[in-house]
């Protein structure tokens, strides 16, 4: 959905707001919004189907999933284990990470640490959200950020490294900021079950730990900044992404941008973002590329790899 078509739908239930203030503030030109009954699992299976395509493995040779979701169809059974009842990959371990837009960067760094432990040989690992039905939509200063969509990657084990180093963590004393606060009880929600946010505490934090968190795994890859050729950070702002590059040193264009085709997806950004550069050229073998998530909890992570 189009920002003019947005703006247009808003208009229609007196909420007033522009194309020119979303993209100035954020970036975002458009984003998608998932029909009525098409679920979290529906668009994690689609990108795990398209993944295991392009990695050309089988479903039944997959032995661990990750879905990171912070808006899964049900309470459980996890979204993990849907998606392993329909692709058919019978018997691999299944579960969810919820750390909402640093779910994805969790869940590979999960799935690195269990591939080197050998627990797992070959994971797929799934970002795939549906936020367009935890957003207050008379709130102007949330409902035009977000979008849905998913993504996915295999991961598996080799004798060269392609994951580099990972690192996540989180501040949960910083949790209010950016929050679903609501819960269930007895059969019904309970309390606010729509996303709220502190924008510009966000904002800050958010370049604060991105830097941060590039710079420890560069130091434990023991590499440079200048070395990475590709950042691909949470898609969540242009201006976050911008200062983040800024900040390490980085050209913007060096800096993987999707937020104007997607809005902020949460944990399925990155993944949405490694695929768009992979297929149009820009992400090829053997570059260094840059991983980050950081969102609600508060948390936040970066996992460094070569293609
Ligand atoms: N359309 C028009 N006006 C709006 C809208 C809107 N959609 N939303 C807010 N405004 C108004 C406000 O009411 C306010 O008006 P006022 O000055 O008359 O009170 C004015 O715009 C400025 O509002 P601010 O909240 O100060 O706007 P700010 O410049 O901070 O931008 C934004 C808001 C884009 C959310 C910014 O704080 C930001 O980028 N924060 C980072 C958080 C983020 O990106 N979160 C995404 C999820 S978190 C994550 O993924 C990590």
């Amino acid at each position: 959905m189009r920002n003019e078509d947005l703006v247009r739908e808003l208009a229609e239930r007196g909420i007033e707001t522009s194309d020119e203030w979303i993209v100035t503030r954020t970036g975002i030109r458009q984003r998608h919004i998932a029909n009525p009954g098409v679920g979290t699992t529906d668009l994690a299976e689609g990108a795990a189907r398209a993944a295991l395509r392009k990695a050309g493995v089988a479903p039944d040779s997959i032995d661990l999933i990750i879905v990171a979701t912070s808006s899964p169809d049900q309470v459980f059974p996890s979204t993990a284990c849907s998606v392993q009842a329909r692709l058919g990959a019978a018997g691999a371990a299944a579960f969810d990470v919820q750390a909402a837009c640093s779910g994805f960067v969790y869940a590979v760094g999960l799935a690195d640490a269990l591939i080197r432990a050998g627990s797992n040989r070959r994971a797929l690992v799934i970002g795939a959200e549906v936020y367009s039905r935890l957003l207050d939509w008379t709130d102007r200063s949330t409902c035009v950020l977000f979008g849905d969509g998913a993504g996915a990657i295999v991961v598996e084990a080799g004798t060269t490294p392609g994951i580099l180093a990972s690192r996540m963590h989180a501040d949960g004393a910083r949790g209010s900021i950016l929050s679903v606060a609501g819960h269930f009880d007895r059969g019904s929600a309970i309390g606010d079950p729509f996303l709220r946010m502190d924008g510009k505490a966000v904002f800050k934090l958010a370049v604060d730990v991105l830097d941060s968190s590039a710079r420890e795994v560069l130091a434990l890859a023991d590499l440079d900044p200048d070395q990475v050729k590709w950042l691909i950070p949470h898609q969540a702002n242009v201006r976050i992404l911008a200062a983040s590059a800024k900040r390490l040193g980085l050209a913007e264009d060096r800096v993987v941008v999707t937020v104007d085709r997607h809005g902020n997806t949460s944990a399925a950004s990155v993944p949405l973002a490694l695929d768009v550069a992979c297929a149009d050229g820009r992400v090829l073998g053997g570059d260094l590329v840059l991983l980050q998530g950081v969102g609600g909890g508060f948390t936040w992570g970066s996992v460094l790899l070569r293609m």
